[in-house]
């Protein structure tokens, strides 16, 4: 593509954007945050680019998860410090028990933007515009708050530079020592069912380490032991922000979206002629693309080629979001022709968008059962399929959430009122994602037999 240029989606159709009011206001922010530091590296990305390439050819796999929506008021170190943990613990279990590498990246640092299913919102006969995530506007239903303010966009940029920031320091700073890793049951699993289970694979971690000390390898002389890499991601949803993170690599001189080393494009602003799509093909950066039931073969086979046209492995990764049922039915299909077609890709599996439901008592959730039942589904068809299951991407968070029901605790319709914190999707709390750790190790295992 010789005429691309960040701004040509600005000649397209684009779906789910905000109306701002004050033009002149929003071009003053995007010339200002043109100018500021990009947030991650193009080398960091390329790294990230061929480890999916690694997960593609089936030697890996992809663990994606943070917030549905990260909140400004909900900005905190222990937030984020606990969520790293949480998915540096899944991880571990998913290294060690399905004996794959381990591509970690977050839905954090960025995740502010949100494709919502109205325009609107209607609290008792009153209509505002829906809260479309802090990026955009904020989540209290009153006039102003729902009014979009281009300044957010700034606010957006200084909190994900900042939780970078920090991410950065835990992965390299000795928090994501093995070490730790495996000692990190302490408290945080202590009442939890799973108990044993996890002890079991920590003793054994600590095992092996200290085999390998005796050896020689440690903490000190091994990076490998001490620290991690941990990836940034979210969804470009809203472009104005995108484009003005994205600049030209001095190295390669290809062009990079510099606001995460991973982005990717929702369900509902996919479509082929639309300024997503636009966006995409012009950036370097490892992209991913949300897929619903709805998909045909044929415009998943275009899809895939407008995005990847020289189906490189470790650009694309597709994340499908089907439902528990549907995925079964449709799935299949769709991989048998990727694979007939010799394209590369990574399929993930986000379990989480196709089983949203709303509980009797009206909040919204996603029962643990059926969230495993996608997963061990997605498992099966690659398996019969003999295409690799690469990834899951989920929608979680280290805090004691009541948000989704089920799991080893039981959480029921009647506790959802305890915790209930997002601010858009349910997630899953750190026992449910520990939990789903474990029994996703015991698929990747058999499925790998
Ligand atoms: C999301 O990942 O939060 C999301 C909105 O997903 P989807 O585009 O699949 O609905
Ligand atoms: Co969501």
């Amino acid at each position: 593509m010789t005429t691309w240029t960040p701004q040509s989606w600005r000649q397209l159709p684009i779906q789910q954007q905000p109306t701002y009011q004050d033009q002149q206001l929003l071009q003053q922010v995007e010339q200002q945050l043109h100018k500021y530091p990009p947030l991650v590296f193009a080398q960091e990305t390329r790294d990230l680019y061929s480890q999916l390439g690694q997960v593609a050819e089936g030697n890996g796999f992809l663990l994606q998860g943070g917030d549905c929506a990260e909140s400004f008021n909900d900005f905190n170190a222990p937030k984020i410090r606990d969520t790293f943990k949480v998915l540096l613990q899944m991880a571990v279990v998913l290294t060690f028990a399905g004996g794959l590498p381990v591509v970690k990246v977050a839905r954090m640092a960025g995740q502010y933007a949100k494709p919502r299913s109205s325009d609107l919102e209607t609290i008792n006969g009153i209509s505002l515009p829906s809260y479309r995530g802090d990026i955009v506007n904020s989540f209290e239903f009153t006039e102003q708050a729902r009014q979009p303010d281009p300044n957010r966009l700034i606010t957006a940029y200084h909190h994900s530079a900042a939780t970078l920031n920090l991410l950065r320091a835990f992965a390299q700073g000795g928090l994501a020592d093995l070490h730790q890793v495996s000692r990190w049951n302490m408290g945080f699993v202590e009442s939890n069912p799973l108990k044993e289970r996890y002890q079991s694979v920590a003793t054994r971690i600590q095992e092996a380490l200290r085999f390998m000390e005796t050896c020689g390898i440690t903490a000190q002389n091994s990076p490998s032991i001490r620290e991690t890499q941990l990836y940034t991601s979210h969804e470009a949803l809203l472009l104005n922000y995108e484009e003005a993170l994205t600049r030209r690599d001095t190295l390669t001189g290809k062009w990079y979206d510099c606001s995460a080393h991973m982005v990717w494009i929702g369900e509902r602003t996919r479509q082929l002629d639309h300024a997503h799509l636009a966006f995409f093909k012009g950036i370097h950066n490892p992209v991913g693309v949300k897929i619903g039931p709805g998909m045909q073969e044929d415009d998943l086979i275009r899809l895939i080629d407008a995005l990847n046209p020289e189906n490189n492995a470790g650009r694309l990764t597709l994340i499908t979001r089907m439902g528990a049922d549907k995925l079964a039915d449709k799935l299949p299909a769709l991989v048998r022709r990727v694979k007939q077609e010799g394209r590369k890709v990574v399929w993930s599996s986000d379990p989480m968008h196709g089983n949203t439901v709303k509980a009797s008592n009206d909040y919204k959730t996603r029962d643990f059962e059926a969230i495993l039942k996608e997963i061990r589904n997605f498992f099966a068809v690659h398996k019969a399929e003999g295409t690799h299951a690469g990834g899951i991407h989920l929608e979680m968070t280290g805090e004691h959430v009541t948000e989704c029901t089920g799991g080893a605790y039981g959480l029921s319709e009647n506790d959802l009122s305890k915790r209930y914190f997002t601010q858009c999707d349910p997630r899953l709390n750190a026992d449910q994602v520990l939990e789903l750790a474990f029994l996703i190790a015991d698929t990747l295992s058999s499925a790998r037999k």
